[in-house]
């Protein structure tokens, strides 16, 4: 796992736009997997402004989404369906056809899962996943005590993953539960990019990096993972000591 440490949340979001940038440009034909949260926000703004000023091409990649609520309806403001919609797939004129995401509507959680699992083995795996950490650890919706081995699964969520959740939607929205990649398949990714930023990511981002590699904080299983990428600004690495 490497880190990279930055100024503040706009050149942090920068270089991770660059990083998607390059990554396609080297293989059009890219594999991506795109988390929604605050944290990518700025990426995703500043990779549409950079795609379009460099004339960059996503026509043949290919996108998954990291993890969707369960019961929410797809167009319902604050889904990752129509966040990564809205901040990624439109700005950069992927299509649908480019795209799979969970079907939070599903009522076959299984056959939902093993979709998306065999659609990331068909397409030869993940080359580049960006994703968030949640204050208690969490990558997607792997929270605390998930097993290092799941693929897709669903996952009851926890208070605080609920209560931050919750800010994401225009207005109240039941949740309780998400599907989320598991952790052996972010594991596999040829890099996995992690992006923190802000003070209240510090004592986490302490935990994640520099404490044990526990189920308990699943970010820490990145630790083991030799092409992991850890990009934080200065607030987020506030707490790191090596
Ligand atoms: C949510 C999402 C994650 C995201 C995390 C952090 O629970 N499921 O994919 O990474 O929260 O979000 P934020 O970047 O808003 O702090």
């Amino acid at each position: 796992m490497k880190q990279q440490i930055f100024n503040d949340y706009e050149t942090l979001s920068s270089a991770a736009a660059d990083l998607v940038l390059e990554t396609v440009k080297q293989n059009p034909g890219a594999v991506l997997c795109f988390a929604t949260g605050n944290t990518p926000a700025g990426t995703y703004r500043l990779l549409a402004e950079k795609a379009r000023a460099q004339a960059a091409d996503f026509g043949q990649c290919f996108c998954f989404g990291l993890d969707e609520w369960l019961g929410v309806p797809p167009e319902k403001n604050g889904t990752c369906h129509q966040i990564l919609h809205e901040q990624v797939f439109k700005p950069l004129g992927i299509q649908s056809s480019q795209v799979h995401l969970f079907d939070g509507m599903t009522t076959d959680i299984p056959a939902e899962c093993k979709k998306m699992n065999e659609m990331i083995r068909q397409k030869g795996g993940i080359d580049l996943a960006l994703v968030g950490i949640g204050l208690n650890g969490h990558i997607g919706f792997n929270e605390p005590g998930v097993s290092f081995a799941l693929e897709a699964h669903a996952q009851e969520l926890h208070d605080s993953t609920l209560a931050s959740g919750q800010h994401y939607f225009s207005e109240p929205t039941p949740i309780s539960r998400g599907l989320t990649l598991g952790l052996a398949q972010l594991m596999k990714a040829r890099i996995t990019l992690l992006l923190a930023s802000g003070s209240g990511k510090a004592p986490i981002i302490e935990k994640a990096l520099e404490g044990p590699v526990t189920s308990e904080v699943p970010a820490s299983l990145l630790q083991q993972h030799e092409r992991a990428l850890v990009m934080m600004d200065k607030a987020a690495a506030a707490h790191l000591t090596k």
